[in-house]
């Protein structure tokens, strides 16, 4: 086969497909590369992962590259099977009665006539009966509206669920027959560079003084998925908020190197601000947010302060 004959492949397009969708995101390979085969090979899946593992960022990716929406969907109790599919327009049906025209598409519909990727978030918080339609949904690629006909999805219509691990408050226990319908991927946190490359990129922080924070931010919040207290800890979005309000602390305190002694209780308070909401203590355990934040600090800044030393 010549070069020229090569590049003609599908397997050479999807590849370079890939790699555009990968100039987009920081790291995560073999995520996209998984996703990216589940959803070009014509199925659905679920995402498995904490908050802030780059789900979104992944499918927003792939959805823009493919030219295709990506519509978003909260998955909780209210969630009925009429609000994924869609209602009829109640003024207009006691003028007109009911009829194609007057029925107003939920996310469902719209994502099977669109051709996007339907997403929904937290997936197992959703009720039974939502579940069923979304299945059938799935396994036909239509689905019959009643009074409006049967609706037949575009070929890149797909449904990518997201659930996170850790969440056992209101869920539906997924039964069997939905996981038997799905393909799974679990995503965890990304590693240390991955994250500072998010921060850094997110943030804008530069100089010794940025470097040094998105350092710091980042190894503290990945300290708080470790600490025994915690059911919990924060996301990639913990670090990002701690380097944007240190940054500004910073500016209010006049504070502009980290070698300046004042330099790990502006850590320490920005900590306070972008992490105590964020991380979930074990109820069985007397501690507070604050506690817990303070002990991280005291482990990074005076228990071993040569890991905050720069290098
Ligand atoms: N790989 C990545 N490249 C660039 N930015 C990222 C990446 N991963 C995460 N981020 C940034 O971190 C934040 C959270 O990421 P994202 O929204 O993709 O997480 P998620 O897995 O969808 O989380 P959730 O489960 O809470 O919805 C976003 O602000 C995003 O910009
Ligand atoms: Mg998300």
């Amino acid at each position: 086969m010549t070069d020229l004959a090569r590049a003609d492949t599908g397997a050479s397009r999807l590849a370079a497909n890939r790699e555009r969708i990968a100039s987009r995101i920081v790291g995560r390979e073999r995520e996209l590369e998984l996703t990216l085969a589940a959803v070009a090979a014509g199925r659905d899946i679920l995402l498995e992962g904490p908050p802030g593992t780059s789900k979104t960022t992944m499918l927003t990716a792939i959805t823009e590259e493919w030219g295709i929406p990506l519509l978003f969907v909260e998955g909780n109790a209210d969630l009925t099977p009429a609000k994924l599919v869609g209602h009829h327009n109640p003024a207009r049906v006691l003028q007109e009665d009911y009829s194609a025209e007057n029925f107003v598409a939920g996310p469902l519909v719209e994502a099977m006539k669109e051709g996007g990727f339907l997403y929904i978030e937290e997936f197992n918080r959703a009720p039974e009966d939502t579940l069923n339609t979304l299945l059938t949904a799935m396994a036909d690629r239509s689905i019959a509206v009643p009074r409006v006909g049967r609706i037949h999805a575009k070929p890149t219509f797909r449904v990518i669920a997201s659930m996170n691990p850790y969440d056992n408050v209101g869920t539906t226990r997924l039964s069997t027959s939905v996981h038997d319908r799905l393909n799974r991927l679990s995503v965890d946190y990304q590693d240390t560079p991955s994250e500072q490359r998010i921060v850094a990129l997110r943030t804008a922080a530069q100089g010794e003084l940025g470097e040094r924070l998105i350092a710091d931010a980042v190894a503290v919040t990945r300290a708080t998925r470790r600490h025994p207290d915690l059911k919990q800890g924060s996301s990639v979005r913990g670090a990002i908020d701690c380097v944007l309000v240190a940054t500004k602390l910073a500016e209010l305190r006049d504070l502009r190197s980290p070698d300046d002694e004042r330099y790990p209780e502006l850590v320490f308070d920005a900590m306070i601000v972008s992490l105590s909401g964020r991380i979930h203590l074990d109820e069985a355990i007397e501690t507070t947010p604050e506690r817990v934040l303070r002990e991280i600090w005291e482990d990074r800044f005076i228990l071993e302060p040569h890991a905050a030393a720069p290098g």
